[in-house]
């Protein structure tokens, strides 16, 4: 199973937009997938076409010791998705302090978690620092950062490395520009900078803002079905193609172009 940490270090830059999508477009082309919510906030089942935010999911799961991954859904785009699931101040506070003392606690249950061979596992996680991003990072295989076309995402851009070379040693994120407006000259310019300075560590394809992205969770529906011909399903797909190509091609020797 190949593993990817999706995280940021600016809050609201579509890291669970970007999880849901690439998930649903994995799952469309006949790539098993696991979405793995790692964010109290606990609205990735929903961005999954969920009707109602899930109770279940993998804190009550730990709380009352059930295995792992029982709370895992399917939905109908073929998506598994295990949601974090209802959480309180009281439940979070045990479960953090237990993530504290076993940084290795997600590692060990992805481990366990029994997937075809060239699945992909794909985790949503809340803003850096943050120990479920830590974790989540530990997990994984590969790191995609979400970076806004604005300054901030761009100040914060050596949190996101500092973060990942405390947990992981020697990696290195790559990254992928989510919200861009080509017609603001700002933007344009700034991803032009980032270019230069993180070069092949930046997906060629950045994410455009689109009104379709809104529209199709307040719908409850899929994207690519609901505007297959928008800019931006036309950029998530040469997004995915690009991992597929690149930073997450080598696994399982298989090969997805
Ligand atoms: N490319 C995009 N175009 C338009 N709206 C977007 C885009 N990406 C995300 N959004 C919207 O931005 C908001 C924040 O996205 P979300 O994925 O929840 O961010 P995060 O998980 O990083 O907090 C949501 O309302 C989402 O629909
Ligand atoms: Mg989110």
């Amino acid at each position: 199973m190949f593993k990817i940490a999706i995280v940021s270090a600016a809050g609201g830059v579509g890291r669970s937009t970007l999880t849901a999508s690439l998930a649903t477009l994995l799952a469309q082309r006949g790539i098993s997938v696991l979405a793995l919510d790692f964010d109290p906030e606990n609205l990735l089942s929903t961005l999954l076409g969920s009707d109602e935010v899930s109770l279940g999911g993998l804190l009550p799961d730990f709380l009352t010791r059930k295995a792992f991954g029982m709370s895992a859904l399917v939905n109908s785009n073929e998506v598994a998705c295990l949601p974090f699931g209802r959480s309180n101040e009281a439940s979070l506070v045990t479960f953090e302090q237990h993530l504290r003392t076993e940084p290795e606690w997600l590692k060990k249950c992805i481990a366990q978690i029994d997937y075809p061979p060239g699945a992909f596992l794909l985790m949503d996680t809340p803003r850096l620092p943050s120990i479920y991003a830590r974790q989540a990072m530990v997990a994984a295989d590969l790191v995609l950062a979400v970076l806004a076309p604005d300054v901030r995402s761009l100040a914060l851009l050596p949190a996101v490395e500092v973060a990942l070379s405390r947990c992981a040693p020697g990696h290195q994120p790559i990254y992928v520009m989510n919200g861009l407006d080509s017609t603001r000259a700002l933007q344009s310019d700034l991803l032009a900078q980032l270019r230069s300075s993180l070069q092949l560590r930046l997906s060629p394809h950045p994410i455009h803002r689109d009104e379709a992205i809104p529209r199709a969770v307040a719908n409850q529906a899929n994207l690519q079905s609901l505007s297959p011909d928008s800019l931006v399903a036309h950029d998530l797909n040469g997004l995915l193609s690009w991992l597929l190509a690149g930073p997450a091609s080598s696994h399982d020797g298989r090969t997805y172009i």
